[in-house]
């Protein structure tokens, strides 16, 4: 590990050197000025928001939606009653609309969405940073003939989240000048977006503080940009990958317990497997290198996965996340003291039983000698969450320095989407 850490100045170097923006973004406060404004024009006007988007463009917004509906909820609550003492951007705004994310094209889900939909009181955010994805695309040519029909306007029901000149919503875009649009850097990919208006205006929308957001990831982006491999997590959790994965532990099993991270699982499932699985390095050698993502979650997978965890072939790195505090704490009513298959209950609070058992669960896998690491957040709010992405985008940079890869193209998806263009001129 110590060698390793002598690569840290030069593999930051290497990362600014890619002209990326992801760390870079979290200080646009214009554009978090312009989405704030937009929420707040838009407060109370819509019962639904539907993001049409997929990949990088969901995913974050997906994540933000699960691991934050408690404070949705809270705050929604707060704005009804202590509106006028309240400070939270919630707390300003009107009922806070339901956030749906369309991030597939399933004939079943959209036709069953579409049941639900009172499209006068619907918004759709339709997030492409290229502009061309079909999927995208296709979902967001149906709810623009939906919105025709029944004779509404398109500009007081859509939003566009694209690149600033390229890409067909744009030039859509320029054609509707109504419409509200707001860029995807150019510097920022899609799985690097979360932190840009893809995820902002969504999350803004639903009453979530977005500076706090910035404000976490800035912290996490000073560890970052920090020159001793000690203090840099970014970097430890990308040497502790890669060293493992030399070994052979080339699964990273992502397991919160907490089912609100299930969301994040899938965003740094994509995160990692489409930033480092890479066929050619960069001198253009055949390496076909990659970590494979798992998700898991405790302790649901205690009871499914976790056997293989344990026993099965010794190729998995487990990354635990653990949540300090889970609000108020939730009594677990025990009728049976005396009775020998709960006894041991005694006075517990579901909290403390979740926390035990991961406790347990990474307690027999070190005996096992099956590696595994504790990412522990305070609580789950906005902060603790920017801060998370961050860390995992910061991580995947330097592992992609460890593996001599770009972690920020992805040939493979850009094949695929080509040659699924080409077949559908057949149909
Ligand atoms: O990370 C990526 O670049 C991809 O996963 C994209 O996010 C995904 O393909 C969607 O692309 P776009 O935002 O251009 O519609």
């Amino acid at each position: 590990m110590e060698a390793m850490a002598a690569s840290l100045p030069e593999f930051l170097k290497k990362i600014k050197g890619r002209g990326q923006g992801f760390y870079e973004v979290l200080d646009d406060t214009k554009t978090a000025d312009s989405i704030e404004v937009f929420a707040k024009k838009t407060s109370g006007r819509y019962e639904k928001i539907v993001v049409l988007g997929i990949g990088g463009s969901a995913l974050g917004t997906k994540c933000l939606q699960q691991a934050l509906l408690p404070l949705f909820k809270m705050r929604g609550n707060m704005a009804a009653n202590v509106a006028d003492k309240a400070t939270t951007p919630a707390a300003t705004m009107g009922p806070i609309p339901q956030l749906h994310v369309l991030d597939n094209i399933d004939p079943t889900l959209l036709r069953d969405l579409d049941a639900t939909l009172d499209l006068k009181k619907t918004l759709f955010i339709v997030v492409s940073k290229s502009g061309d994805t079909i999927e995208t695309l296709a979902q967001y040519f149906y709810f623009q003939k939906r919105v025709q029909e029944v004779g509404l306007k398109e500009a007081d029901h859509f939003v566009f989240i694209t690149d600033a000149d390229k890409g067909l919503l744009r030039e859509i875009a320029a054609k509707n000048p109504n419409i509200q649009t707001f860029e995807v850097p150019k510097n920022v990919g899609g799985r690097f977006s979360v932190l840009t208006p893809v995820s902002l205006v969504p999350a803004a929308l639903m009453g979530l503080d977005i500076r706090q957001l910035l404000h976490g990831a800035q912290m996490m982006r000073d560890v970052f940009l920090n020159l001793d491999a000690e203090k840099n997590l970014c970097f430890q959790l990308a040497a502790i990958q890669y060293l493992l994965g030399q070994k052979g532990k080339t699964i990273n099993v992502f397991m919160p317990y907490s089912s609100h991270l299930i969301g994040f699982t899938e965003w740094v499932t994509q995160l990692l497997a489409e930033s480092i699985g890479k066929a050619l390095n960069e001198k253009g050698e055949r390496v076909n290198v990659g970590l494979t993502p798992l998700r898991a979650v405790g302790a649901t997978d205690q009871h499914a996965q976790s056997q293989l965890f344990h026993e099965g072939p010794n190729d998995k790195l487990i990354v635990f996340f653990e949540i300090e505090n889970f609000g108020e704490p939730l009594a677990i009513p025990n009728p049976y003291p005396d009775h020998p298959a709960v006894s041991f209950l005694k006075n517990a609070t579901f909290d403390q039983l979740l926390k035990t058992e991961k406790q347990g669960t990474e307690q027999s896998l070190i005996e096992c000698d099956r590696p595994n690491i504790t990412i522990r957040l305070d609580c789950l709010d906005e902060a603790s969450l920017g801060g998370l992405f961050m860390l995992f985008e910061g991580a995947t940079a330097f592992l992609a320095e460890f593996y001599g890869i770009n972690a920020f193209d992805q040939p493979g998806v850009e094949r695929s989407k080509r040659l699924g263009r080409e077949i559908l001129k057949y149909i």
